[in-house]
């Protein structure tokens, strides 16, 4: 039945409608008519419970988290996602966390913000190139995963920009071919078998690492004059300061707990956790706002007035873009870019008034918390960003109802990092262009780990002023 319900939601273009739980969730769709927010389903051997109750959402990640851990992901995602901080657990976990937690702290990322307004103005001015003085079908989701995929490059290697867009680019097709894999999961054994695309991915595999391990050994032989001239705080940066310090801290402990092993991973992890979902945001947003012109107007009106002249806006810019913060609040409620996450009981705990066996897993689909119109109110399923104007706690009737990037202790470490970017790529188009659905844009939200739109983002734009 569960199959039977995905694929049949899964085929066919739907309306322009956001009521997508049905098409993108549907057998948390269909199973909550009958059994309310918390029930369970069985997969093979697994107990997996689905909780889509806010306040047995705070609990698990926060009042009893420690009750809690990370479930293991597919092998195939794991060798994308790198052994970093998205699956890595306890006392390692918490000390990778600790030592890249400066990268993205607001001082570091404001130094971003002229690097990231050239790369959106270079992508508008080929963007405006091809419209000429007419109209111009843009395939949206291409454009701005670039457009991340260059930020993410930054904030990871900052000065090591070049070497690290080679590694990403290998990771980029690495993740074509493990998509292609993907589609064959149903095959036993498939990922172990020397088919030509399988050998080509763990070569892949090979060369990242390689190269990876000669950037660091390169950035660790200049540390000392790095630190000299102000430690980098990028990624890199930071891990390889962390790693000499420990190693020269303790002269009885041969090698440092953090190991060039460890910042290969991070650095996969990185780009893995902040490629595309970022983009997806980029993309969903774009599509929300071709498909409701008063808003886009909105917008624009707000940009105009807080950028005036300036090409890139300002960070005092950024804090006053309410509006536009408010529809990015909006695309991430109806079109989360992570539609779930998992949480799996280490012991016997209390949840609400469930006993939870340990080993039990738990799904919380976000995108069914941000979906129900007991929490939001008849217009759930309706573009509304007005709802976001007292802030986000304010929005729903309840506090834990909006959960884009997760929530606790392992709440996504990138979240500033997206919005900034996105508020800067959205500002600067809606500056220079008008856009409107394409006429071969067909809606189909789907999931490929990411909420993904199934048919393209072809988006039409008009130029209103030269980039
Ligand atoms: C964790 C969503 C952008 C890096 C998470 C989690 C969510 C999420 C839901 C929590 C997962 C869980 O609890 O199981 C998003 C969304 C993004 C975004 C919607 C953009 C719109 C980024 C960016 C980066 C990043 C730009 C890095 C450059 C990470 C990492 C974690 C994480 C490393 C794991 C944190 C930990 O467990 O300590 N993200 N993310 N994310 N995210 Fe993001």
């Amino acid at each position: 039945e569960l199959v039977g319900l995905m694929v049949k939601a899964s085929s066919q273009p739907m309306p322009l409608s956001h009521n997508i739980l049905p098409r993108v969730f549907s057998f948390y769709h269909h199973w909550k008519k009958i059994y309310g927010a918390t029930f369970l389903v069985w997969f093979g051997p697994t107990a997996r419970i689905t909780v889509s109750d806010p306040d047995l959402i705070r609990e698990i990640f926060t009042s009893k988290s420690e009750f809690y851990e990370k479930n293991e992901s597919h092998p195939l995602v794991r060798q994308l996602e790198g052994d970093g901080l998205l699956s890595l657990k306890g006392e390692k976990w918490a000390h990778h966390r600790k030592i890249i937690t400066p990268t993205f702290h607001m001082e570091n990322l404001k130094m971003l913000i002229p690097v990231m307004g050239k790369s959106v103005l270079e992508m508008l001015g080929k963007w405006s190139e091809m419209a000429g003085s007419g109209d111009v079908d843009i395939e949206v989701s291409e454009w701005f995963q670039s457009l991340t995929e260059e930020v993410i490059t930054r904030t990871a290697f900052g000065r090591s920009y070049e070497d690290g867009k080679a590694v990403f680019q290998l990771q980029t097709q690495q993740m074509i071919f493990a998509a292609e894999a993907f589609q064959k999961v149903f095959i036993p054994g498939y990922r172990y078998l020397p088919t030509k695309k399988n050998r080509s991915s763990w070569n892949l595999d090979k060369q990242i690492k390689k190269s990876l391990v000669k950037l660091i050994e390169q950035r660790k032989a200049n540390a000392s004059e790095e630190m000299s001239n102000g430690c980098p705080k990028d990624l890199l940066g930071l891990m390889i300061k962390a790693a000499t310090k420990e190693e020269k801290s303790d002269p009885y402990t041969p090698t440092s707990t953090i190991t060039v092993h460890d910042i290969v991973e991070e650095c996969k992890t990185f780009f893995f956790a902040g490629k595309h979902t970022t983009s997806n945001l980029l993309t969903w947003t774009t599509i929300l706002l071709a498909m409701h012109p008063e808003w886009q107007n909105t917008a624009r009106e707000e940009v105009l007035r807080v950028c005036g002249s300036r090409d890139i806006p300002t960070t005092d810019d950024i804090a006053k873009l309410k509006k536009v913060n408010m529809i990015l609040n909006e695309s991430l409620r109806l079109y989360p870019p992570a539609i779930a996450t998992i949480r799996r009981a280490k012991a016997d705990v209390d949840l609400g008034s469930y006993k939870i066996p340990r080993g039990t897993e738990l799904l919380i689909p976000i995108i069914a918390v941000h979906h129900d119109t007991e929490l939001w109110g008849h217009d759930a399923t309706e573009f509304n960003p007005a709802r976001f104007s007292e802030g986000v706690a304010r929005a729903a009737k309840h506090p834990m109802a909006f959960i884009p990037f997760g929530l606790g202790a392992r709440t996504c470490i990138g979240q500033n990092l997206a919005i900034l970017q996105a508020k800067m790529a959205i500002a600067i188009i809606l500056k220079h262009f008008s856009f409107r659905l394409s006429s071969s844009y067909q809606h189909g939200p789907t999931v490929l780990m990411l909420l993904y739109p199934q048919y393209g983002a072809p988006v039409t734009f008009r130029c209103l002023t030269d980039p």
